[in-house]
């Protein structure tokens, strides 16, 4: 899960790291009153989870509060990259002597942590590393040991922070790895870390990416999350703990195991090339033990997507045998009802089949249509879409 500027700003406050005073606000009038508050130059930023914010428009210095309601009427309502600012944040105004950029993240490649540290902050670090590349040290960090001080200042060393800095930029390298360590982060990225005019080293922008497999330990999480912008269905779909990313097709697919489920969606989108160009509504793995109960909360997830015209249930009986997962079919279109008002495709294979069909053929269900093998399966769902 991506944190909001503010939240990530919140964070690092509560570990200790150096930021300015931020209010968040959601109009133009409140900005102002924001402005008033804080006193002097503010500079009014949207609040978007994307990239390049400054160069779309999206951060505005404002000297008085009237400007800084005007920076946030051309703020609020922009779209920068698909994302429409609904809020802004009004930060204190930092007199910058230099800007520089830190770090820390999970290095799945190599299993490990990863500092990534530049003197040249500011700019786009993906720039940086393609056009001078020299000038950001990529330091591992063990993630055992952590940052200690000394880690931190032969991070500041390699990225040839000068000898006076060293000592203030590690300590605020620690610090960010305690918010990176102790938040179960998979990201902390602070760009630009400042020097300002007095000396101070500040944070004045900040990505915290969280990890969501440690949510259980991190009560406090469920709070960041942004619950307007994630999408209903997904949402939904969290609750009852099952494993749903929405897609944009029209094929609603059900199967068990991420394996057969991600190959499911190719079948199913090469199938579609000779249907009219239908494609995976959604990825549903419901996992090992199919009951009857997770089918149907898993269908009805589907079927609550209106965008869906067929559904491809697609099943490999390994320790759940195909009769437990064709009475779970047959018991969750009963449970559902008329709700479940779309053509069924079933694909069965593995542990005990035979049964397994026989239960459905017996059911006999008018919306159920069984399929020999995966790939006539996803034929026929496809099939059935586009004629839908
Ligand atoms: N509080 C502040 N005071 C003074 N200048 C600021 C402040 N916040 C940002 N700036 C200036 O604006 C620039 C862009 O700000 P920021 O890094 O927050 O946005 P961005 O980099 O465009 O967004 P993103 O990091 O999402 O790509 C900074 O590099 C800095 O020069
Ligand atoms: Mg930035």
């Amino acid at each position: 899960m991506d944190l909001y500027e503010y939240q990530a700003r919140d964070l690092f406050e509560q570990y200790g790291v150096p930021v300015l005073p931020g209010i968040v606000a959601d109009t133009p009038e409140a900005v102002r009153a924001a402005a008033e508050q804080l006193g002097g130059v503010v500079v009014v930023k949207a609040q978007v989870k994307t990239g390049g914010r400054g160069k779309a428009g999206g951060v505005k210095v404002a000297k008085t509060p009237d400007e800084a309601f005007e920076a946030a009427q051309a703020i609020l309502g922009l779209d920068i990259k698909g994302h429409v600012v609904k809020r802004v944040m009004v930060a204190g105004g930092a007199r910058i002597a230099q800007e520089f950029y830190f770090s820390v993240l999970l290095d799945r490649a190599n299993r490990s942590y990863l500092s990534l540290t530049s003197v040249e902050g500011g700019m786009d670090i993906e720039q940086l590393a393609v056009e001078k590349p020299e000038a950001l040290a990529r330091i591992e960090v063990d993630p055992i040991e952590g940052v200690t001080l000394e880690k931190a200042r032969e991070i500041a060393t390699a990225a040839d922070f000068p000898a006076e800095l060293v000592d203030r930029v590690a300590a605020v390298f620690v610090k960010l790895y305690e918010v990176y360590d102790r938040e179960d982060a998979t990201l902390v990225e602070v760009n630009p870390l400042i020097l300002d005019e007095d000396g101070n080293i500040i944070a004045l922008d900040g990505k915290v990416s969280l990890d969501e497999n440690a949510e259980f330990r991190h009560a406090k999480h469920a709070l960041l999350e942004d619950k307007a912008a994630a999408d209903p269905l997904e949402a939904e779909a969290k609750k009852l703990d099952l494993n749903y990313v929405k897609l944009d097709g029209e094929v609603g697919i059900i199967g068990n195991g991420a394996g057969l489920v991600m190959s499911t969606l190719d079948v199913v989108a090469y199938a579609g090339e000779n249907h009219g160009g239908v494609k995976p509504a959604n990825f549903l793995d419901i996992g090992g033990g199919a009951s009857a109960e997770v089918m149907a909360n898993g269908l009805g997830i589907i079927l609550g997507d209106p965008q869906v015209k067929s559904v491809f249930v697609n099943v490999f009986g390994g320790i759940t045998a195909c009769d437990q997962v064709a009475k779970g079919i047959v018991g969750a279109l009963a449970e559902l009802g008329s709700t479940a008002n779309k053509p069924l495709v079933v694909r069965l294979d593995g542990n005990n089949v035979a049964e397994g069909r026989r239960i459905l053929t017996e059911a006999a269900h008018p919306l159920v249509t069984l399929a020999e093998n995966m790939d006539q399966g996803a034929d026929k769902a496809a099939e059935l879409a586009n004629a839908a």
